[in-house]
């Protein structure tokens, strides 16, 4: 992939937001209704309890409020919307056109799919639409995991989860925020993570492990390049929330230290396209990124696809 073609309009985020259901799953009620324990999940995965029971289009409206609300963007004035999310309230139609009617927006709408890398996928294309005019888009990345999830498997049950994050985003003079961004997806590696329509998620829990860190580190490589910066001069990462030791072994071959990454997981579980954009809500709202600090946002998931974008923070605190 390119790097950003010098002239292209650049894009800020001026406005985010997040939303996670009310109800709480601890790992305590899973020991309940499976055979696992919470000292198990929480040293393989990092999760100790996650919110479940929302719909696709509730968290999203819930999420893209808050982000409309805190950029001060008139509804009326967003000129286009993209919702990232695997877990669609229905096949058709999309969820994102039912999303830009209750949140009273006039434009386009649509979903993209790219699993948890769904949400830099869909921030990405929202840049390349404001390289080509458009002036204020609402990304929104929302799953509602619980849905699709096999609740007496003790493979998956553990790791899936309902959340939702935003941002608004919109042209500025001069080059913008993003400085580098890479697209992944490898079609072979589909069979080790996928939903058949109706189904539950099937996972090889393993070949995950072990391809996700592979594919994150490459991603993030390549965005460091595009964007002509090192990995010492990252100053913030913003992981795909999986599991804490794919985050762990990420950043260590990235030499990124853990500290520098936005954390969540332990109380969200995985959302999917929700869970970067909840993250980067997250240490935002908690004055974890300033103004001139590098941002890497980087994930990974079904497909297997992988994404990340490079961002130099600035113009909103
Ligand atoms: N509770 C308790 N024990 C469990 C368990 C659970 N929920 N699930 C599996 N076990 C047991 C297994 O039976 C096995 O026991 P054994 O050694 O007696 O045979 C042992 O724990 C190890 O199982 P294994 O499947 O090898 O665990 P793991 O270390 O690979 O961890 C995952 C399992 C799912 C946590 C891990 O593979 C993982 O996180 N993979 C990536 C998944 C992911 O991120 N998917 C989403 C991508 S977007």
């Amino acid at each position: 992939m390119p790097a950003i073609r010098p002239g292209a309009h650049g894009a800020v985020i001026t406005g985010w937001g997040s939303a996670v259901p009310d109800t709480v799953v601890t790992n305590a009620d899973l020991e309940k209704t499976i055979d696992t324990n919470d000292e198990w999940i929480t040293s393989r995965t990092g999760i100790k309890e996650r919110r479940v029971g929302g719909t696709t289009v509730g968290l999203s409206v819930e999420s893209g409020r808050q982000a409309l609300e805190r950029s001060g963007v008139d509804p009326a004035a967003i000129d286009g919307l993209i919702l990232a999310t695997t877990t669609p309230d229905r096949v058709v139609p999309a969820s994102s056109p039912v999303v830009q009617d209750q949140l009273g927006l006039s434009c386009g709408a649509f979903d993209v799919n790219a699993a948890c890398s769904g949400f830099v996928y869909a921030l990405v294309t929202a840049h390349g639409l404001i390289a080509m005019g458009a002036e204020k888009l609402l990304v929104i990345g929302t799953d509602t995991l619980a849905r699709i999830t096999d609740w007496t498997d003790r493979g998956t049950a553990p790791l899936f989860a309902d959340g939702s994050g935003a941002v608004v985003l919109e042209a500025t003079e001069g080059p913008g925020q993003l400085l580098g961004w890479d697209l992944d997806a490898d079609g072979s590696a589909e069979k080790f993570l996928y939903c058949d329509v109706g189904g539950l998620i099937m996972m090889d829990g393993k070949e995950v492990f072990r391809r996700a860190v592979r594919i994150m580190v490459d991603s993030a490589t390549k965005s460091m390049q595009h964007a002509g910066v090192t990995a010492e001069e990252i100053s913030h990462v913003v992981p795909h929330q999986a599991n804490i030791r794919i985050i762990s072994a990420a950043c260590d071959r990235l030499g990124i230290p853990l500290e520098k990454a936005s954390l969540t997981i332990h109380r969200t579980g995985n959302t999917s396209s929700g869970s970067i954009p909840l993250a980067l809500a997250d240490s935002l709202d908690n004055s974890k990124i300033a103004p001139g600090d590098l941002v890497l946002l980087v994930g990974f998931g079904a497909g297997m696809t992988a994404a990340s974008a490079i961002l130099r923070w600035g113009g909103v605190s």
